[in-house]
């Protein structure tokens, strides 16, 4: 249960979902943690919940849209803890009642998204990296999805965004892996998290599960374990990769179901 002892980490988006669990398993694994959240109460909720567990973490507001409030997130952390080690740039998403297809799609979203899921990941990155530099190295874990990899009907800013975050991974990784920090993302299929289930209709969910190789949904936790590992020094020789987290969904061929009667 250390594999974190000594690591301090901050994460945006952690009030909730998955973000929250990793948090939560971060601090289990011996971090200390910045619980970073738009919903300043429930990071700090989110915080407490860690100590009272015997944790170290504290909760913070934060926009990550706006860069001064990342800077003052990044400041807090480097006072609070004394340095940055890992950096998990979670926040993401996109409305899907307003990121539809391309034909359909509200450009003030496309803009949105972009800001909320890639420009988000650059301007927190450009506020931490030289505090890892200063501390000999570090990690940094983006969130990315299964949608910034395969192509899907609606949600295209949010496909398009998450694929530049799979790819700023690689440039992070490049530019900065002389000074011995790591980037690499996670990229989750459907995972049950408020994000999913308050968007998503139960038919559709239900198709996910079957689309998925597995007979079940992701949970939090299934993608906090791969964030653990990527912050760890387990991952040490690993970066610029994305880590795909996703029940099978994109290993399955679309005839599988189909060719799977040719059986009996
Ligand atoms: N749930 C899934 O199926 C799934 C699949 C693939 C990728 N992801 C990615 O995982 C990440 C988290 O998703 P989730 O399902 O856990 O979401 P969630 O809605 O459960 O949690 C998101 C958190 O981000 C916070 N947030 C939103 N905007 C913010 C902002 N501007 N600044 C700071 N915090 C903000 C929210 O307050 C909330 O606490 C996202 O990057 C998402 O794209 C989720």
């Amino acid at each position: 249960m250390n594999r974190l002892e000594g690591k301090n980490v901050v994460i945006t988006g952690a009030a909730s979902g998955i973000g929250r669990a990793a948090a939560g398993l971060m601090a289990a694994e011996g971090a200390k943690v910045l619980v970073a959240d738009l919903d300043a109460s429930h990071a700090e909720e989110a915080a407490a919940s860690i100590r009272e567990s015997g944790g170290i973490a504290v909760g913070f507001g934060v926009n990550v849209m706006d860069e001064d409030a990342v800077a003052a997130m990044i400041d807090r952390a480097v006072a609070e803890f004394g340095g940055i080690d890992v950096l998990c740039n979670h926040v993401g998403g996109s409305n899907p009642r307003k990121d539809l297809d391309l034909l359909r799609m509200d450009l003030d979203e496309w803009d949105r998204v972009m800001a909320l899921n890639a420009r988000s990941t650059v301007v927190a990155s450009r506020l931490a990296i030289p505090h890892m530099i200063k501390a000999g190295g570090g990690s940094i874990v983006n969130t990315a999805s299964v949608g910034g990899l395969i192509g899907d009907s609606l949600q295209s800013a949010y496909g398009a965004a998450k694929a530049a975050v799979i790819r700023l991974t690689q440039y992070i990784a490049v530019q900065y892996g002389p000074e011995n920090i790591r980037c690499n993302a996670v990229a989750p299929g459907a995972i049950m998290t408020p994000a999913l289930v308050d968007n998503i209709p139960a038919d559709v969910i239900e198709g996910m599960k079957q689309a998925n190789a597995l007979p079940y949904l992701g949970e939090p936790e299934d993608i906090a374990h791969a964030m653990v590992y990527l912050a760890s020094d387990e991952s040490r020789y690993m970066s610029g990769q994305t880590l795909v987290v996703d029940g099978g969904l994109t290993s399955k061929s679309p005839l599988a179901t189909g060719r799977s009667s040719m059986l009996s």
